[in-house]
């Protein structure tokens, strides 16, 4: 491919945080989303698209890098892993299915997918992962043990892999979101304002919120000397006791 933007590979882009990131990086990036279906997609996103179900770990590598090689990518200078899913139950409650949903989509797949773009990837290159306070603590909203299992995994990757990598030129870090009235915040307004109790900020977030920090750490000429960070979005919550 003759195309001077830098690329960027990511996943989730059909949802909130996603679209919100797109309309920050389109047309200074070439985008390509991995979503896993075209039905039902907001066709204004501007992105090319590689169909592959995020939970399917036996084709997931194979059907990305067989893509990637047949539009002729040499070069992949950004990779962010947006997608995530969550299942709102305790954890007695949780069934196998449910937290092995969980823990493919939100964290096997980044492992199967940074694998995949590392020969895509030279210096300078940036790769960010899209995790969440649950990482640290449990929501006062309902318990979802398997979501903060795999977002807490997700950020253990993200160090391990800056570490691996940094040598290389390609740097790793991740958004810690906290809550957003969009995608897969909290939609009902009465729960909203309960937690936007205990927000410094005195409110939720929005998705448009969250992809500058997406952005900032994508950019080399803005943090090329950040790598294994967590950089949290979650307008101050729990801040006080
Ligand atoms: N919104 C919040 O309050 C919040 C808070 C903390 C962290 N986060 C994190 O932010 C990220 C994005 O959240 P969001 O609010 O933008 O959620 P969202 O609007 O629900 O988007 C989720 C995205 O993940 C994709 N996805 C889910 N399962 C998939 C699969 N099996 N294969 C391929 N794609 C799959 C969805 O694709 P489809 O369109 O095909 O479903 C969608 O693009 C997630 O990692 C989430 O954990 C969000």
């Amino acid at each position: 491919m003759n195309n001077p933007s830098p690329v960027l590979l990511a996943t989730g882009l059909t949802g909130a945080i996603g679209q919100a990131l797109v309309a920050l990086m389109y047309p200074s990036w070439h985008i390509i989303g991995i979503r896993r279906s075209p039905v039902n997609v907001n066709t204004s996103i501007e992105c090319e698209w590689i169909e592959a179900d995020l939970s399917d770990y036996d084709t997931l590598a194979r059907r990305v890098e067989q893509a990637l090689l047949d539009r002729h990518i040499t070069r992949i200078n950004g990779f962010v892993h947006v997608a995530g899913v969550v299942y709102s139950d305790d954890i007695v409650h949780t069934t196998g299915f449910e937290w092995e949903k969980t823990l493919n989509v939100n964290l096997r797949a980044a492992f199967e997918l940074v694998k995949v773009v590392k020969p895509f990837l030279f210096s300078p290159a940036s790769i960010v992962f899209v995790s969440s306070v649950d990482a640290l603590m449990a929501s006062t909203l309902g318990p979802a043990a398997a979501y903060g299992a795999s977002k807490a995994g997700l950020e253990g990757l993200m160090r391990h892999l800056a570490v691996e990598w940094g040598h290389e030129g390609i740097r790793v870090n991740s958004v810690m979101v906290g809550a957003l009235r969009e995608g897969m915040g909290v939609a009902d307004p009465q729960e909203a304002h309960g937690l936007s109790e205990h927000t410094a900020l005195g409110r939720l977030g929005w998705a448009k919120e969250v992809a500058p920090a997406i952005q900032f750490l994508l950019e080399e000429h803005l943090s090329s000397y950040i790598t294994g960070h967590t950089l949290r979005v979650d307008g101050g919550l729990n801040l006080a006791y």
